[in-house]
């Protein structure tokens, strides 16, 4: 196992907020899947989505974790919501490092999301509805693939580093 630090969670869950405060603290860089995507592809997810597929953005995600194992040390690494989704995922996961987990309710994820206009799979008539039956399926994904999990929603940003620290 390589000595990453890898955050997973709902969108909204705090992964980059986070990820970004522990690399200052830590003085460890990170690397956002999304990010790494979209700088590759030069498209948004947005775009990703609407101009070439769900499907097509989830083999990117794979591709994103593949090259991470070969090139990936001592770095803070943020995956998108849905990666974990992938059975073919969770052993890159687990190779790339220490899997946190930021567990968050569905309420949280509401409140903070919405008003954003960049998930697209929250861009339905009902996104409460979707946020739950999303995380219903997901949930017990994210707690098989991590090694630690936190529940961060009432938590402030000093505590869930304290946390992780503790944990490291
Ligand atoms: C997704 C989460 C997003 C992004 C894409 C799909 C998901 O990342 O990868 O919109 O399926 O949950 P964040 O979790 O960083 O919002």
């Amino acid at each position: 196992m390589k000595d990453n630090i890898i955050l997973i969670g709902f969108m909204g869950c705090g992964k980059t907020s986070v990820g970004i405060r522990l690399s200052y603290k830590r003085r460890q860089t990170m690397i956002d899947t999304d990010k790494w995507i979209e700088k590759k592809q030069k498209k948004t997810v947005s775009e990703i989505f609407e101009t070439c597929g769900e499907e097509a953005f989830r083999r990117m995600e794979t591709q994103c974790l593949e090259e991470l194992v070969g090139t990936a040390e001592r770095q803070i690494i943020s995956v998108g919501g849905g990666l974990p989704m992938r059975k073919e995922n969770h052993a890159l996961l687990k190779e790339l490092g220490k899997v946190f987990y930021l567990k968050v309710t569905p309420e949280a994820v509401y409140e903070r999301l919405k008003d954003d206009t960049t998930r697209p799979l929250l861009q339905v008539e009902d996104p409460m509805g979707r946020i739950r039956e999303l995380m219903e399926r997901r949930t017990p994904v994210y707690e098989s693939c991590a090694d630690v999990i936190l529940e961060v929603s009432d938590k402030s940003f000093e505590e869930i580093l304290g946390e992780i620290d503790r944990a490291l």
